[in-house]
């Protein structure tokens, strides 16, 4: 008890503190681990968006009205979003880019940033182009399409493109169309990578972008056709953007959780960037793993190559699987976020519909994956939830209870968190959580809190004064455990 009174002075006593907004060139690689400028393990988590912004006219976010809703984004713990780019929106004629697409591009980077979001660049697209996949595609401009006419469809992207990913690897126009891509074909693969120039050119400079996702959910084989683009894309990026984080996507369909042929690649400060749908394991129990299985094969992967590990997309529908409870979308994305937790993975959830409503869902082959409703609330797949922004030290345990609402993280801080505190006014071993006191603890005040800290002597403690976040600043070496939960009523 005299504990937390100890803690509560100080949480009262706070009128400090500097929200934590950085800059993309703080954060580099490190390992497995993605680090700050001051040493501090860094964990990324926020969502796609507008995941309505794969069909003409591509800018679903362009008015003054829709980016200021971008604000309710920080309360939900966002610190990176995952910005899907269009080709097609950005080169409609062939050499010819679209500047007007780009600055709207650029305007919403900005509006990010402006509250505390990185963006990842993510050049989207889903089996090529909206004229093949039976016009349930999306992505690349019509110009960029190889194969004849009479192979292609008329953009559709309705209500009969609900099962897309599985006629995806059965529609020949759009695999006879990657080939074709992969060897180079009218030039097509040199636009692809004259672009990548062109935006890293653009980005190199941008406080806001931390990096490239080269290519969403790429077809192809990754040995041959895959792992090559990627090595020239890489080249071409890094002739302007010597900083930026290569986000590394493997084959589409090792998303059901099996292990990548990717060459292990040549250039660094790159991240596997992951994608994993568990939702669908229901029905197809054989097909996709249970994300404990994926994530034993591919942390073999990340660990083998020394890199960290990334979930770009990930997702539940509200729909699916009403009669089995683990796979509904509360508890399933409560089970996925819990895994994230226990290995300090980061991740950007699929996704943030601006315009959703039951008729037209997220806008594109009836997907049903946004967090917020009509009328912007949060829906059933998305819960606020704490996770530490920046461990000063080396982290140990990460857990969230979110039923009880109790959250605890312990980590160690050596002499070395110390150094890199004194170097740097105290940022370095400062150690902050999201961890919002009425969006997850539901209490409305910090009052209400029951803060434990052991030991409870090295460590300065407070909340921010926007009460989303909450500091520990460390002045003696040792080992810590922080919990946070709601005061129990007498
Ligand atoms: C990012 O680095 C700059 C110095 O390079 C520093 O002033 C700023 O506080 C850093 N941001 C964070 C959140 O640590
Ligand atoms: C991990 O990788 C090693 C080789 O690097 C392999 O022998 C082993 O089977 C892998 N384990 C899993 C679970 O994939
Ligand atoms: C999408 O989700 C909402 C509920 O969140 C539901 O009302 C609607 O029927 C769903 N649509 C489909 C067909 O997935």
């Amino acid at each position: 008890m005299q504990q937390y009174c100890y803690l509560r002075v100080l949480v009262l006593l706070s009128i400090c503190c500097v929200p934590i907004v950085y800059s993309a060139s703080n954060i580099t690689t490190k390992g497995t681990e993605l680090v700050d400028d001051v040493g501090r393990v860094v964990v990324l988590r926020g969502l796609n968006l507008p995941i309505n912004a794969k069909m003409a006219p591509f800018e679903p976010l362009k008015d003054k009205k829709a980016l200021s809703r971008l604000q309710t984004l920080p309360l939900y713990g966002a610190s990176i979003a995952r910005v899907l780019f269009t080709w097609e929106a950005f080169e409609p004629e062939r050499g010819q880019y679209n500047l007007d697409y780009l600055n709207y591009y650029l305007t919403l980077v900005e509006t990010l940033y402006s509250q505390g979001i990185l963006t990842i660049v993510d050049m989207h697209q889903d089996f090529y182009s909206r004229w093949l996949n039976l016009g349930c595609g999306e992505g690349f401009p019509r110009w960029a399409i190889l194969v004849d006419p009479i192979l292609q469809k008329n953009p559709w992207n309705g209500p009969t493109c609900v099962a897309w990913i599985l006629q995806g690897p059965f529609d020949v126009a759009s695999k006879l169309n990657w080939k074709l891509f992969y060897a180079g074909e009218n030039g097509v693969r040199d636009r692809f990578l004259d672009m990548w120039e062109y935006l890293a050119k653009t980005f190199a400079k941008n406080p806001a972008v931390i990096g490239y996702d080269i290519l969403n959910e790429p077809y192809g084989d990754e040995v041959n056709e895959i792992g090559p683009l990627y090595e020239d894309a890489a080249k071409r990026i890094r002739k302007y953007d010597q900083n930026a984080i290569l986000f590394i996507e493997p084959q589409i369909y090792k998303g059901a959780g099996s292990k990548t042929n990717l060459p292990q690649p040549t250039f660094s400060n790159y991240v596997m960037a992951f994608h994993y749908y568990g939702q669908t394991r229901d029905p197809h129990k054989v097909i996709v793993s249970s994300f404990e299985e994926a994530l034993t094969v591919w942390t073999n992967q990340t660990e083998a190559w020394d890199v960290p590990m990334f979930f770009g997309e990930f997702g539940a529908n509200t729909d699916k699987n009403l009669d089995n409870a683990d796979f509904q979308a509360p508890n399933y994305i409560s089970m996925f976020y819990d895994e994230l937790d226990a290995r300090l993975l980061g991740g950007t959830q699929w996704g943030w519909t601006d315009d959703y409503n039951d008729k037209t869902k997220d806008g594109w082959n009836s997907e049903n994956f946004s967090i917020v409703d009509q009328r912007r609330n949060l829906r059933s797949n998305f819960a606020v939830r704490p996770y530490p922004k920046a461990i000063a030290g080396i982290p140990g345990q990460f857990k969230v209870d979110s039923i009880d609402k109790v959250m605890q993280l312990s980590w160690e801080v050596t002499d070395a968190t110390l150094a890199a505190g004194a170097a740097s006014g105290g940022r370095g071993a400062t150690t902050v959580l999201f961890a919002p006191i009425q969006g997850f603890f539901a209490v409305p005040h910090a009052e209400q809190l029951d803060i434990q800290v052991t030991p409870n002597a090295g460590l300065t403690c407070s909340y921010s004064t926007d009460w989303l976040t909450f500091n520990c600043l460390a002045s003696q070496a040792g080992s810590y455990t922080l919990i946070i939960q709601p005061q129990q009523l007498a």
